[in-house]
């Protein structure tokens, strides 16, 4: 099992490239069902998150191949099988995308229900309310869902709470169904803005992407795609929290400013010194880090994804800083861990609050989910003496070597394997 090894830097300087978005590639991906031809995405990161749906559009009938950067996705031959199985789902609870393209395009799905995950509950209700709202005849029997529809026809759909991969999973749907779909209350994130971005490129009518409310006009079918995808917003915030926490200078190539203004704001409130550079993003901290208060919410509030990253910079802020969850249920798993290292955290509710101090102490950590794994690297950094973080498989599904990308801003962080129980 793979584990990293880090001692605490005094300062990070260089440059770091940011590469493409894990949640534009995912949904982008699965759109590659809504037409029989050839695609191909560029500008993918080297994830497990991309290896796990290449394997699952394998499985459907498709033949995708992933030489990164580049994934292509072959055109349909044979038998297509509209089936996302338990073992693939489990890995990636973003298989859940292939509903909507499934059911819009061969008029059946059924793929295994997600089931909880270390963050939450995280169910998929508003998903399946709108594929019937979309005509879809939905049953769920022994842990799938199966949807059939012969055509989906166009309705208006109000989601009762703003939803990332609901919205993508009913934009493709209403992208092949007959009529117009209205979705309303829908979610903002690039990501979204991302996937319409493509979906008009294969021939789609969507407009109101990156707002509340899209409109979708159906098509009888779509035209493959030759995409190169965004960059990754998330990857790029954490290499932001990173430099803020340890201090030093780094231009992050390809950072999407504009996707990042939640965070460059509150990362400024901080002390950090965050500007464009062309289409690039210089990063510093040479003053101290001062305290804040941040609220996760959907975009463009606080991403809740960047929520254990900052958490990590201001375990060692001058001050006492408030971080407050409102989008999962269950993300402040990285707060005992970090204790572990001397952080002083108390979480009340969905409120941590954090009194920051000098330093923190280097431990064996574990690793529990995606965005709780950078948290701990990013802690190893500013930790005195040795800092081993166990389970990296879940910073893998989201993060392109993450040490080499550290490492060559000065960062001493080293994989290697661990042997014995995980
Ligand atoms: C997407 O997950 C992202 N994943 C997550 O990133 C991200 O944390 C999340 O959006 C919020 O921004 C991908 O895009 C692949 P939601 P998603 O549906 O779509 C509840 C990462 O770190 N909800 O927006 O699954 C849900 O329980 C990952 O890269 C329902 O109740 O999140 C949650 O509390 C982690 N019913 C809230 O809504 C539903 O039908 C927001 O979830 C759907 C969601």
């Amino acid at each position: 099992m793979d584990a990293l090894r880090i001692r605490g830097a005094t300062r990070l300087e260089g440059t770091i490239h940011v590469g493409g978005a894990k949640n534009a590639a995912l949904p982008i991906l699965c759109a590659t069902l809504l037409s029989d031809g050839q695609s191909r995405l560029r500008n993918v990161p080297r994830l497990r998150d991309i290896e796990t749906t290449s394997a699952l559009l394998r499985f459907l009938g498709r033949n995708a191949v992933v030489t990164s950067p580049v994934v292509e996705v072959g055109a349909a031959t044979g038998e297509i099988r509209p089936e996302a199985p338990y073992e693939l789902v489990r890995q990636m609870r973003a298989s859940v995308l292939v509903l909507g393209p499934l059911v819009a395009r061969y008029g059946r799905a059924k793929v295994s229900l997600p089931g909880g995950c270390a963050i939450g509950a995280r169910p998929i209700d508003q998903h399946l309310k709108g594929l019937e709202a979309l005509g879809a005849r939905i049953r769920v029997e022994h842990g799938y869902v199966i949807a059939e529809a012969r055509r989906l026809r166009g309705a208006e759909i109000v989601f009762d709470l703003q939803t990332v991969t609901g919205t993508e999973n009913l934009m493709m749907a209403a992208a092949l169904a007959k009529g117009r779909t209205t979705l309303v209350n829908c979610a903002r994130e690039p990501e979204v803005e991302e996937l319409a971005r493509v979906l008009n490129r294969m021939g789609a009518h969507i407009e109101g992407a990156g707002t509340d409310t899209i409109v979708i006009g159906g098509c009888d079918e779509l035209e493959p795609f030759d995409h190169a995808v965004i960059a990754d917003r998330i990857e790029a915030g954490t290499f932001i929290a990173a430099v803020g926490a340890v201090g030093g200078n780094v231009l992050l190539e390809q950072a999407p400013f504009d996707d990042l203004e939640p965070v460059v704001a509150k990362l400024r409130g901080a002390g950090m010194e965050i500007e464009r550079e062309g289409e690039h993003m210089r990063v510093a901290r040479e003053r101290t880090i001062s305290p804040v208060k941040a609220t996760t919410a959907p975009h463009p509030g606080f991403p809740t994804d960047m929520q254990a990253q900052l958490m990590a910079m201001m375990c060692v802020a001058q001050g006492q800083s408030v971080l407050t969850e409102t989008i999962f249920e269950n993300r402040f798993m990285h707060v005992p861990e970090l204790c572990r290292m001397g952080a002083r955290i108390e979480v009340h509710n969905n409120a941590a609050i954090v009194d920051g101090v000098p330093r923190l102490s280097g431990a064996s950590v574990m690793a529990t989910d995606l965005r709780a794994s950078a948290s701990l690297v990013i802690a190893g950094l500013v930790a005195e003496g040795e800092t081993v973080v166990r389970r990296v498989y879940h910073l893998d599904r989201g993060y392109d070597r993450i040490e080499r990308k550290l490492a060559g801003v000065g960062a001493t962080i080293e994989r290697f394997t661990l042997e014995g129980p995980p």
